[in-house]
């Protein structure tokens, strides 16, 4: 058999993307990985387009590869996501190295295309194809995996927020059907997974068809939580408007949902989520986040937030700043807000620089303080770990709790993909530490 060739992926962005850039390994047979650009073959970049400068950093790492491919005539480059799908053809215009490059709809056809820029001709697909990549990707995971994977089950969006590239990129809204769901699901637990993140855009809109009819992401954890040896659920990204009832009941009720949601609302203020085209108040907001506290009082709550949206006022950030004391939440990402061509907020007049970042900083500040607040609660308490890796220390090992701190402890005795009651003993500012608990 011919020595297999050499592939590097890096990713960018979401957990969507990490999930991508494995099923586009697993469908490049004749190919291995390897984790450096040096010796690769073939060189993937498999971008996000969703905030700052995304396009200029691929067209810099892009720059770097030069020399490598001075000195090996046969390595083809690539570049994937959502960068390649808003860019396309202009990529390989302003990079002539540029071998290949695919959107995130296209990737079943990654080996045809790799063929194509093998015999040395440009290979470019964009489309929006009718059939769906997941119909060919997805079903052989190769080897023996750790103990948590992620799996897409949802892409896409119809939501059209103002500022947001995703339904441009990703494209219309579609689900995956239940049986492949749980098929992958049920492969990936015989190679050794015990915690599955259902991934998706907005997760919480799945409606996968069934021989019984359209079924809801509710549903569709209710029939993972059968599966033997599967331990945890998770699911991300939510969008208030889909968060169902059954699905709220389901964060009390289900045994092996986990007690984390993430459930973006970008803005406090109603002024700014109606220019956010986002459909909902803070009032209905912060309503669902307390009938999600009825139904699972220690739920961990997520966000994300965008500070400096085109017309944001002083008093709209403060009922940020308002909704936030409100909510208490236990991790959140925020970002200043960054104009994306092509939607409808890019033609709307920027806040001030200098105004947007001292307003991150303040919201920062607040997130943090409201972080270390929640993981300082958990000193003294028992929580179950499923432990992922070693960590720096001798004999440390790391893994997640339920509400997905990341907990160290230093015991001989764990293994990776163990399971185990631990206590907390201290909170450092990104992580907890404990030792496991007896009796
Ligand atoms: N500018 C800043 N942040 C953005 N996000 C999405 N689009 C933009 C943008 N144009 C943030 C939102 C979203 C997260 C994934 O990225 O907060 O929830
Ligand atoms: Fe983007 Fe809004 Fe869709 Fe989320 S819901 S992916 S922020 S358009």
């Amino acid at each position: 058999m011919a020595e297999p060739k050499k592939l590097y992926i890096k990713t960018y962005g979401c957990q969507m993307n990490v999930y991508d850039s494995e099923r586009m390994a697993e469908a490049l047979e004749g190919y291995e990985e390897t984790a450096t650009p040096d010796d690769a073959d073939l060189i993937l970049l498999n971008t996000c387009h969703i905030r700052e400068k995304a396009a200029e950093k691929v067209y810099s790492e892009l720059g770097r590869y030069k020399h490598l491919k001075a000195e090996n005539p046969d390595l083809k480059i690539g570049v994937a996501g959502c960068v390649a799908q808003a860019e396309g053809a202009e990529i390989m215009r302003r990079q002539q190295m540029v071998d290949l490059v695919v959107g995130p709809q296209s990737y079943h056809r990654l080996p045809e295309l790799e063929a194509k820029a093998r015999s040395g001709a440009k290979a470019l697909d964009t489309d929006f194809p009718e059939e769906l990549k997941f119909d060919h990707l997805a079903k052989r995971p190769k080897a023996k995996r750790g103990p948590t994977a992620f799996l897409t089950v949802q892409e896409g969006c119809d939501k059209f927020c103002a500022f947001c590239v995703v339904p441009y990129t990703r494209g219309a809204e579609v689900s995956r059907p239940v049986d492949t769901v749980l098929d992958e699901a049920r492969g990936l637990v015989e190679r050794g997974v015990r915690e599955i993140t259902l991934l998706g855009q907005n997760v919480n809109a799945y409606h996968g068809a069934s021989a019984d009819g359209e079924r809801s992401l509710a549903q569709l954890i209710w029939a993972l939580n059968d599966i033997d040896g599967l331990d945890r659920i998770r699911f991300t990204t939510s969008h208030p408007n889909d968060m169902s009832d059954d699905l709220i009941a389901a964060q009390g009720e289900c045994e092996k949902l986990m007690p984390y949601l993430h459930l973006p609302v970008q803005s406090g203020s109603n002024a700014v989520l109606k220019k956010m085209n986002r459909k909902h108040t803070a009032e209905q907001y912060i309503r669902l986040i307390e009938r999600i506290r009825a139904a699972r009082p220690d739920i961990l709550i997520s966000g994300d937030f965008i500070v400096g949206f085109p017309g944001e006022t002083d008093q709209d950030f403060a009922d940020t700043m308002a909704l936030v004391e409100e909510v208490r939440y236990g991790q959140c990402y925020s970002f200043k807000y960054s104009s994306r061509p092509g939607t409808p907020a890019a033609e709307r007049a920027l806040v001030d620089a200098d105004v947007a970042r001292e307003r991150l900083t303040r919201l920062q500040r607040l997130l943090t303080t409201q972080q270390h607040a929640i993981q300082d609660a958990m000193v003294g308490r028992e929580v179950s770990v499923l432990f992922e890796r070693a960590g720096r220390l001798p004999g440390q090992m790391v893994g997640k709790s339920e509400y997905l701190h990341a907990v160290h402890v230093s015991d001989d005795s764990i293994s990776t993909g163990d399971l185990r009651r631990v206590r907390i003993a201290q909170s450092a500012p990104n992580s907890l530490a404990g030792e496991l608990a007896h009796g």
